[in-house]
């Protein structure tokens, strides 16, 4: 069941003020944000189309396209703060890791690279966020090897279901 605009609207009691978690909501359901639900939301909330978008384009932790079919989504953000921690580092760590530019998708189609600006949650600097929704704070460059070993290891399990355990 797609969540509607109106669902959405409703969990966070129409406040405007929580546009930002709606849109959170809406990219965790559908890896981006579909028109008809900016819509919808524009229409319940009486904020503009366009002042929506202005938000979902200010933080890259949103898709205006389907695109990023890729089952793991990694959104690095390069903001000041992660940047000041090493973030263009670990950015290039994920490139080479996986052998791919930002913007770019692993021929697997497992896993999906971008950067972003301040994505909101500075304190966790850096920061990367997993399909819009899964938030991994204090990223460190020792770390990036497992943290992809784990992501590959999810999305086996998730294509061999029942799972398996060793
Ligand atoms: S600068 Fe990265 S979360 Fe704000």
């Amino acid at each position: 069941m797609a969540l509607t605009a109106q669902e959405v609207m409703q969990r966070w009691d129409f406040q405007r003020d929580c546009l930002i978690e709606m849109l959170h909501d809406v990219q965790s359901e559908y890896h981006y944000l579909p028109r008809e639900v900016v819509e919808g939301l524009s229409h319940g909330l009486k904020v503009s189309v366009p002042q929506i978008l202005e938000v979902a384009t200010f933080y890259n932790a949103f898709s205006l396209t389907p695109k990023g079919q890729a089952k793991f989504n990694l959104v690095i953000c390069n903001g000041t703060l992660c940047y000041a921690r090493q973030a263009p580092l670990i950015i290039e760590q994920f490139e080479s890791e996986l052998g791919l530019k930002v913007g770019g998708m692993t021929p697997d189609g497992i896993f999906g690279l971008e950067e972003s600006a301040c994505l909101g949650v500075c304190g966790l600097a850096p920061v990367m966020i997993i399909n819009g929704e899964e938030v991994v704070g204090r990223i460190s460059q020792d770390r990036i090897p497992k943290l992809i070993s784990e992501l590959r290891g999810r999305a086996e399990r998730e294509k061999h279901k029942p799972r398996q355990e060793d």
